[in-house]
């Protein structure tokens, strides 16, 4: 194990993660602010001050030592375009779990980006971090996460049935995991 760990900007072929920057603001407003990106995650559409205080926030959060920890990195094309966020929150130091999660805005979605953000994430946890369990929760009426999932080879660990109040009606969540040995014997 190697906590804590801190952040670093990667590239993958065609997307490349960094940190959120403050000229970042425009784009991700745009993309937190766009209900179609908004209608499977736990918040509402974000204004633009909401939009800056989470950059504020987001753009200092480098290190993951401790339970809660989380970064949330820019997705970026290789010209620097704003594409979306992925989202690394490290669940349990003693379990040596993490929760990856995220978002694209809707011109950037269909294009692979999301599953080379995710597995430039992937990779981080389990060789850097060295990480043993990897989740993601999500809604299960949200095909294209579903699909991201299975592509990354996570399995379908959980089907919890109308266990929350999600947006004013009940609903359920899916929970998806990769092992660190699941993960390297893809790699292999
Ligand atoms: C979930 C989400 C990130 C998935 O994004 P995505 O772009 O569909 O995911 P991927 O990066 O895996 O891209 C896959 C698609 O790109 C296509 N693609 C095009 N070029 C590609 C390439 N060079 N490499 C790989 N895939 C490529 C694939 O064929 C696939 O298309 P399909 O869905 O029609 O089969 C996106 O739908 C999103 O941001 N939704 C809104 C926010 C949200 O709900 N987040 C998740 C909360 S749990």
């Amino acid at each position: 194990m190697s906590l804590p760990w801190e952040f670093h900007p990667v590239d993958g072929g065609r997307t490349r993660l960094d940190l959120l920057r403050e000229d970042d603001l425009d784009a991700l407003h745009a993309i937190q602010s766009d209900p179609e990106v908004c209608r499977y995650l736990l918040y509402e559409p974000r204004t633009r001050d909401e939009v800056e205080r989470r950059i504020a926030e987001d753009s200092t959060a480098v290190r993951l030592e401790k339970n809660d920890d989380y970064v949330q990195p820019a997705i970026r094309d290789l010209d620097g375009t704003l594409l979306g966020t992925m989202y690394f929150h490290l669940t349990s130091v003693d379990d040596l779990t993490a929760e990856i999660g995220w978002l694209l805005g809707t011109p950037h979605q269909g294009r692979g980006h999301a599953r080379e953000a995710a597995e430039l994430v992937l990779e981080q946890a389990f060789d850097e971090v060295g990480l043993h369990r990897v989740y993601a929760e999500l809604d299960p009426r949200n095909a294209a996460s579903v699909a991201l999932c299975l592509r990354l080879g996570m399995r379908h660990e959980a089907h919890f049935v109308e266990h929350m109040r999600f947006k004013g009606e009940w609903a359920d969540t899916g929970v998806y995991a990769i092992l660190d040995h699941e993960w390297r014997a893809r790699r292999a």
